[in-house]
């Protein structure tokens, strides 16, 4: 029936459009939308501001214990924004330099329990649209519809350098480059929930399909699962 609600992960490399679909797909099915890299770069941007030794577990667990992250639906910009101890960091969160920090920092085992535990949480009603890297894997395991995206490397370094320009013109493709191929490089070779495919997800490559048409087929998997 329409009244059933799902899980809807979508895991994949940076910058291949999830968080598009995944906002997308939300709005299509009155779903929540959660970003889990946004909790990520939201406790990266408190550790640069406070000057955690990540390195240190110590520090580490003393840092989490002071970070409240939650998602609150913006009603002007029509998506749910992160906040950081009451500050809405959505937006400071996509500077390079978090994204040059943020691999590192998920790769910690302690900051991933952290965040597993508050994704788990919001998962519980379903009706959820959850992105990121492990999502389909580690976070909800038995999600009804997961999907991994992908798509050739020289399109995601072109779309991510596109939108870091309209911010900073200063920005250079190299860098941009350089970052996504270390990211990519990290978060699939750490030791804690490294990003995979699930077995039973769906392998969604948007190299050469326009957004209309990738919403189109996502949404078909979805009314199979209803
Ligand atoms: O999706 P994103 O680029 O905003 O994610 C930022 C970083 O956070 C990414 O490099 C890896 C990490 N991440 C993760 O380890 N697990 C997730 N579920 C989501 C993001």
């Amino acid at each position: 029936s329409s009244r059933k609600k799902i899980i809807i992960t979508i895991d994949g490399w940076s910058s291949c459009g999830k968080s598009t679909l995944a906002k997308q797909l939300a709005k299509e099915l009155n779903y929540a939308y959660i970003d889990s890299g946004a909790m990520y770069r939201a406790i990266t941007l408190y550790f640069l501001r406070n000057h955690v030794d990540w390195t240190d577990e110590k520090e580490v667990h003393e840092a989490l214990a002071q970070i409240q992250l939650e998602f609150h639906y913006n009603e002007a910009h029509r998506q749910s924004e992160i906040f950081l101890n009451g500050e809405n960091v959505e937006y400071v969160i996509r500077d390079l330099v978090v994204a040059e920090k943020v691999s590192d920092v998920a790769a910690l085992r302690e900051v991933r329990e952290f965040a597993v535990r508050q994704q788990q949480e919001m998962g519980k009603k379903k009706g959820i649209v959850m992105d990121g890297r492990d999502i389909g894997t580690v976070v909800f395991p038995a999600a009804e519809l997961k999907i991994f995206m992908t798509a050739d490397n020289a399109i995601r370094v072109e779309r991510r350098f596109r939108e870091l320009y309209e911010k900073n013109p200063n920005i250079t493709i190299d860098e941009v480059k350089a970052n996504l191929e270390m990211r990519d490089y990290i978060d699939s070779h750490r030791e804690v929930s490294p990003l995979r495919q699930a077995a039973d997800a769906i392998v969604l490559d948007n190299s050469h399909i326009g957004m209309e048409q990738q919403l189109k087929m996502a949404l078909n998997w979805v009314y199979e699962r209803l």
